[in-house]
């Protein structure tokens, strides 16, 4: 049987995205194979195309963090995986192919009658909110908070989430996006036209409780003028450093520890500086690898929480896999609402 699979070249613009025809692959001892249903596309997909992720594979490779689909066929050694049955899984890449042969230990049952884009969501983007607002956070009900981003993937998971923790969430997003932003919960400041620390002020009084910034460079430094005192700065990415979709510095080749050893400098020269606000790194992956069992946790408690229809991700886009390079496009240009998501086998 042959199958298409989505391959990054080399790193680069959008143009090294291609897609091959290949023999679809058989599972090895220990493996099931997947028939992805759905692939998310995120930025983390864009930086690591860039070869600036800290998670970026050796070109060529294939991206994709994060899938849902159906066993397919099982390795030998598997024991007590249905065929059929639908998992999801979050390899951090590979995922933007028709089949996908994963270790068996890392997929994690979905309820039966949920649809797969808006369960795909749930792997990076809501486990990544999920994980910041209550482990690293710690959120509790009546507190303030502000998410920048707020009308992307990760921002509108935390919109919702947030608001189902009995926390008022206040989210910087581009005019446009405004209204989307109040729809999901979240109290929307133009990042554009306003200078979001003074518009806490306005709005918040003495400041909020926490900041989640994926934004890093100077910002961080704003947004810990937006905390009260004891509060904290949760700093989850470097989109500061992109213009256009692409890396600003254009510099060639992969850069996995840069960014990533940026933003840790971030955290140490905020132990010098003056008050009582704190800054913390997080990264699902790293989460992922050192508490496995906190995964899975949030994972199934997302699952429930979508199959009761507490929360409803945002699905900007469904797109076959050959659109892969267009959805890489269309997240660096911006204005996207929510999650794009393919759908490698219709
Ligand atoms: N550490 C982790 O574990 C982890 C996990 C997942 C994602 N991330 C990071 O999370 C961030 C968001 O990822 P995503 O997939 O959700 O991206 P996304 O869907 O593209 O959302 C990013 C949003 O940021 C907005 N934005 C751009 N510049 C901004 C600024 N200066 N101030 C406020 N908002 C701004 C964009 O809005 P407009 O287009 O309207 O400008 C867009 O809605 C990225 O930095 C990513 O690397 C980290």
């Amino acid at each position: 049987m042959r199958q298409k699979r989505v391959v990054v070249g080399r790193y680069g613009g959008p143009e090294v995205i291609t897609v091959i025809e290949e023999e679809v692959p058989a599972p090895k001892a220990g493996e099931v194979r997947v028939k992805v249903l759905a692939a998310g596309v995120s930025l983390p997909d864009v930086l690591a195309r860039e070869g600036v992720h800290p998670e970026t594979p050796r070109a060529p490779y294939t991206p994709g963090w994060d899938l849902v689909g159906t066993v397919d066929g099982v390795g030998e050694g598997v024991t007590g995986v249905e065929p059929n049955r639908v998992v999801a899984s979050m390899p951090i890449h590979g995922c933007y192919a028709q089949y996908v042969c994963l270790p068996w230990r890392k997929l994690v049952p979905v309820p039966e009658g949920l649809d797969a884009a808006e369960a795909v969501a749930l792997v990076l983007n809501y486990i990544t909110a999920y994980q910041m607002l209550h482990r690293s956070a710690k959120a509790r009900p009546g507190q303030r908070m502000l998410v920048h981003g707020a009308s992307g993937g990760v921002g509108t998971a935390m919109l919702q989430l947030a608001k189902l923790a009995g926390v008022e969430m206040f989210g910087t997003c581009s005019a446009q996006a405004a209204a989307v932003v109040q729809e999901m919960g979240g109290i929307p400041i133009d990042y554009k036209n306003a200078d979001f620390v003074a518009e806490i002020r306005r709005l918040a009084g003495e400041g909020v409780d926490a900041v989640f910034d994926g934004i890093g460079g100077e910002s961080l430094w704003r947004s810990r003028e937006a905390l009260v005192e004891g509060g904290r700065v949760v700093t989850y990415g470097f989109q500061s450093k992109m213009s256009g979709g692409r890396m600003a510095s254009r510099s060639e080749g992969r850069h996995p520890f840069r960014e990533g050893g940026e933003l840790v400098g971030f955290v140490i020269r905020n132990w010098f500086k003056p008050g009582r606000k704190s800054m913390v790194p997080y990264s699902i992956q790293w989460m992922m690898r050192l508490r496995p069992k906190w995964f899975r946790q949030d994972l199934l408690t997302l699952l429930d929480l979508l199959k009761r229809g507490k929360i409803k991700p945002l699905i900007a886009e469904r797109l076959p896999l050959e659109e892969a390079r267009r959805a890489h496009e269309m997240l660096g240009a911006g204005g996207v609402f929510g999650k794009i998501v393919l759908l490698p086998n219709g």
